[in-house]
């Protein structure tokens, strides 16, 4: 698929401040720092449009972009990440998961998980809760640069073997690197053919 714009629309702190939900959705979620405003970024090759940092905590907000003038792309703040209260995260919780079980022109959410880390338990808990409400999900592994492809692919394994062990059957998952534009055909098109 051909991206020809994509543009900042808005940055909301709650579902009822979104946008008007009457385009196709796909959002961004995962730790912070594991790379979702870069990826977000690659997609749409404009590197300043999401605003990334090498300190985690960077995105606070629900953030819209409209993307050829017709669908969403959605970069959501992280989680797992320490240095905020633990009355702001669960603050966040609530609202993130108020977007995510509400939001109703949502058409997938994309998990994003470092491709250097094995299983981690809140990655787990977010990828297990959307199976539980039935939220169609898809899993990015990220920073693919960083390692080996024989390391990839234990790691994936490990996901795959994991997954299973709660799941029948596995969501789609794409590797990708924002730094070395790596997947983004991929989920461009797995994209293209849930906007069809
Ligand atoms: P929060 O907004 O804090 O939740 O973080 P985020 O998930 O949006 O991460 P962000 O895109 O800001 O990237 C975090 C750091 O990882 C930055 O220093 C990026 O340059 C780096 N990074 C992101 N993607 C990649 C990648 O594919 N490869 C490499 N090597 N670095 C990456
Ligand atoms: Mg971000």
């Amino acid at each position: 698929m051909q991206i020809k714009s994509a543009t900042f629309v808005a940055s909301s702190d709650k579902l009822s401040q979104c946008p008007p939900g009457n385009k196709p959705e796909f959002a961004f979620i995962g730790r912070s720092n594991v790379g979702k405003s870069s990826l977000i970024n690659m997609l749409v090759s404009q590197k300043g449009l999401a605003k990334t940092s090498s300190t985690p905590g960077k995105t606070q907000l629900i953030n819209h972009f409209i993307i050829n003038e017709w669908w969403f792309l959605v970069d959501l703040p992280g989680y797992g990440f320490a240095k905020v209260s633990r009355t702001e995260r669960e603050k966040w919780k609530k609202r993130l998961d108020d977007y995510l079980l509400n939001r109703e022109n949502l058409y997938c959410v994309f998990v994003l998980v470092d491709c250097r880390v094995e299983p981690q338990s809140n990655d787990l808990e977010m990828i297990n809760w959307l199976g539980e409400h039935q939220i169609a999900m898809s899993i990015l592994f990220t920073k693919s640069d960083k390692i080996k492809p024989r390391e990839l692919d234990s790691i994936v394994e490990k996901w795959k073997e994991t997954l299973l062990t709660s799941w029948d059957e596995l969501p789609p998952i794409f590797t990708t690197s924002a730094e070395k534009i790596g997947g983004r055909e991929e989920v461009l098109d797995f994209i293209e053919k849930y906007l069809k």
